[in-house]
């Protein structure tokens, strides 16, 4: 068995001759949501399964990640910590706030907060950024994943409030959710249109790329906000 790390706490494994995406497990002996655990060299690993998750997707789709050991992550649409469980094991030295409004999915993701201390769930509405500033430090780092037909939008308002100078916005677009009978090429051009300057914040688009193959009609993003005269 051969293990790679890809980027900060990212691991490609050569599990019986098929790579497979794993990361770190901080919580040992714990499976999140029945995922397979395995130890090499004393280390415990996770399977990270991309059809469960954009941002595994994201992974083998070749994207740059700008997760670091020590990133301060806002999450959006947690719901109940597949994802999330993996974010936390990659910021060993970093936290993420978990953002998701659905009270049902939230008691399973206290559950998760409840082994992993880098977790911070916020039960909110993505749309009312203000109704959790007085919790939320500025973040390296937003992920997004919400079925919402104002993806866009909401990734831009969260940035404004709480992105770092320079900060990164990981973006999965879901065309259905804004769209269902419109061709999910021209609603994700729309999207990438209004994040590069429709609210108020101005994105350049680093990669795009569609999901397909693990997530369908997804549109993955990762881009670098623009700051005022630089
Ligand atoms: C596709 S699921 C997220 C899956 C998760 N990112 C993962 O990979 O494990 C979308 C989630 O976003 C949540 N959501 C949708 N709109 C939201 C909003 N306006 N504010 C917060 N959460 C929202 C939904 O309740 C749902 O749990």
């Amino acid at each position: 068995m051969s293990v790679e790390e890809l980027s900060d706490g990212i691991f490609e494994i050569d599990l019986d001759g098929r790579k497979t995406l794993a990361t770190k497990n901080i919580m040992p002996g714990i499976s999140v949501y029945g995922e397979r655990l395995f130890r090499e060299e004393g280390v415990e690993y996770r399977l990270w399964d991309p059809r469960r998750s954009k941002l595994g997707a994201m992974v083998l789709k070749k994207f740059e990640i700008p997760l670091k050991y020590d990133s301060t992550v806002l999450y959006l649409g947690a719901a109940s910590g597949t994802t999330v469980s993996h974010v936390s094991d990659i910021l060993r030295d970093g936290l993420v706030y978990a953002v998701e409004f659905s009270p049902r999915t939230m008691r399973d993701l206290i559950q998760l907060c409840d082994q992993r201390p880098n977790i911070i769930p916020i039960l909110a509405d993505a749309n009312k950024p203000l109704s959790y500033a007085h919790i939320v430090e500025k973040a390296d780092v937003i992920f997004q994943d919400v079925a919402q037909p104002n993806q866009a939008e909401i990734a831009s308002v969260n940035s404004k409030y709480f992105l770092e100078k320079h900060g990164h916005l990981i973006l999965s677009i879901k065309s259905r959710s804004i769209d269902t009978l419109a061709s999910p090429k021209k609603i994700f051009k729309d999207e990438v249109h209004k994040l590069e300057g429709g609210f108020g914040v101005e994105f350049e688009v680093l990669q795009r790329k569609e999901l397909d193959s693990f997530h369908e009609d997804h549109l993955g993003l990762v881009a670098r906000m623009f700051v005022d005269g630089e």
